[in-house]
This record gives structure tokens, sequence and C-alpha cells, in this order.
């Protein structure tokens, strides 16, 4: 397993307006994109905190698992991700190791990335992603508007 680094840390939220007025605002984090991931169907807030990433998620109509995570829990620490050169190879491995991902292929993530997860059941307790990033042929991150 090859892991680069904590990519960044998901915080679900109700309204990214509202969290980005302590996260940005009052914290003075920088604001590095918002975006929507249409495939997720979540907009997805980043800010930089040194070499990582806050990543505000806000559902929108139609998702389910950010949704359902707001009911039962309220707002807070949503996942960990961990950055991986090669994340084909990665959920390779983890299945062989009895893993089970969330999908079948990867899906793609903010930011120009590709991404997979494991279950909180498998994993002590927290939902981990394992992201790739993707780079475009000419002009290296691809997608994600930056602010
Ligand atoms: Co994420």
């Amino acid at each position: 397993m090859n892991i680069e680094g904590l990519d960044h840390i998901g915080i679900a939220v109700r309204r990214l307006d509202e969290a980005l007025t302590l996260y940005r605002d009052h914290l003075g984090l920088e604001l590095k994109s918002i975006e929507t991931v249409s495939e997720m169907k979540v907009r997805v807030a980043k800010l930089a905190v040194g070499s990582t990433i806050l990543e505000l998620i806000e559902p929108l109509a139609g998702e389910e698992a950010t949704r359902k995570f707001l009911e039962k829990r309220g707002e807070g620490i949503h996942h960990i991700c961990l950055r991986v050169k090669d994340l084909d190879q990665a959920v390779a491995e983890l299945k062989t190791k009895g893993y089970q991902p969330v999908y079948d292929t990867p899906h793609r993530g903010s930011g120009g990335t590709k991404v997979n997860f494991l279950r909180p059941a498998n994993t002590h307790g927290v939902l981990l992603e394992l992201c790739q990033l993707v780079l475009s042929k000419a002009e290296g991150r691809v997608e994600g508007k930056t602010v």
C-alpha cells in the first residue's frame, strides 16, 4: 500500500454558506474552491489547513448517504481521506486482505480525483476514503472551480 498522505477530512454540514462563516470567515482558513460534484450529488467547499484540506460537504437533492448521516448523527466529521498513488492497485490489495470497498468501480471525486471508500464497520468506526489524483493531459488538476 502506498499512502501518500492525509488528503482531506470531510465534514458533513447542512448549509455550506453557514459553515463557511466559521471556517473561512472566523477561523480565516483559505477557501480553495467550491464545487458541485454531480456524480456524488454534493456541494463541496475546500479550505486549506497547512498541507491538508478541510472539506465541507452539503448534500444536494436526491443525495442519500450524507443526508442520512446528518439525520442520524447531525453535522460533524463524516470521513477521512487518504491519498494513494494508484487507487486500483490499493483497492485490489485491500480486497485480497478481505476488505470490501463501497463501489465496484471508482467514482469521480472533487478536484479531479477518483475515489472509493471502506465502510466504518471494517475500519474501526471511520468511513475511510481513498483517493487518487487524476491529472488531465494539459493542465494538471481537472474540474474544480477555483475561487
Ligand atoms: Co472526501
